[in-house]
């Protein structure tokens, strides 16, 4: 394939183009970049003076598909600080080339965002997990990636980044401790945890089978997003902290009645949202300012 293939509407110049756009139609500069997750887009409403934009005005953004994902920007201020939160997300089932559902990510980083803050409803793979509680992301395991399905193949935009990047550093470890404090401080320890999301391609949730599997490979959680966004915003130097509801436990034994289904999925994010969003921006109003690109 050629260099223009590849990168046909995902390139430097059309990320820039679309960065441009958005910069001449709003004043907010923002530094914090937000992706709402299935159920959870409420924390876009914490934005204080909105500016919203419908993803099929934005030029060369792609739609959102997906019941319970609203497919709108949201510019505004979070605890008096410039934020950009996505109402919805783009996701590989959806039938989008990868690299096009990560396209925010760089087009985020070239409106000025330093740091992402990703949300997501996942299934509870660990068994000490509940449906409802809230799992920081230490760490991913990227399963489409290793059958070569990642946003970074194809020729490298140096702009953005290095060919070869990092990811044992992903998830910010400052960021996570001060999830933890501000978890505290806010009486979430019960339902607070930290672990590892695995992220596969969808749309079926998984096979008894396949979930007993990521469960013995050291996933604590899985879902269908996050992972590819997290990859693309690391290349290009953004700090990332994400986080998992688990919105289901994953079905591991033969004799369980449970079935995973996305109403489960929304509805336990209807019983946590209002926490998670006092967590989130809790947490932007005591993050310093990024500015060194660093990992921690
Ligand atoms: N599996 C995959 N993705 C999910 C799940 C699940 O059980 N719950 C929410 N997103």
């Amino acid at each position: 394939m050629s260099t223009s293939e590849v990168t046909s509407g995902v390139g430097y110049e059309e990320c820039r183009a679309t960065a441009d756009w958005l910069l001449s139609h709003t004043q907010v500069r923002p530094t914090v970049g937000i992706v709402c997750g299935s159920g959870l887009g409420g924390l876009a409403e914490m934005l204080k003076e909105q500016q919203v934009f419908k993803y099929g005005d934005i030029p060369n953004f792609p739609r959102s598909t997906v019941h319970g994902h609203a497919g709108q920007l949201v510019f505004g201020t979070l605890k008096g600080k410039p934020c950009v939160c996505m109402q919805g997300r783009f996701h590989l089932y959806e039938g989008y080339p990868i690299q096009k559902i990560t396209l925010p990510m760089r087009v985020f980083k070239l409106m000025g965002v330093e740091t992402m803050i990703l949300t997501n409803a996942a299934g509870g793979l660990n068994q000490d997990y509940k449906v409802g509680d809230i799992m920081i992301i230490k760490d991913h395991i990227n399963m489409p990636g290793f059958a070569g399905i990642s946003p970074l193949a194809g020729p490298n935009e140096d702009r953005f980044g290095v060919r070869f990047p990092c990811m044992s550093d992903a998830y910010s470890r400052e960021l996570r401790q001060l999830a933890h404090d501000v978890g505290a401080e806010l009486g979430f320890s019960d339902f607070l945890q930290e672990g590892v999301y695995c992220v596969l391609g969808g749309p079926s949730f998984e096979t008894i089978a396949e979930c007993r599997m990521l469960s013995k490979l050291g996933a604590d959680a899985v879902g269908m997003s996050t992972a590819h966004e997290v990859i693309v915003a690391r290349h290009a130097g953004m700090r990332c902290f994400a986080m998992s509801l688990i919105s289901n436990r994953a079905v591991m034994d033969y004799d369980s009645q449970e079935r995973a289904n996305h109403e489960e999925v929304l509805e336990t994010g209807r019983m946590r949202a209002g926490q998670m969003e006092k967590l989130v921006s809790t947490m932007v109003a005591r993050m310093e300012h990024n500015n060194n690109n660093n990992c921690l």
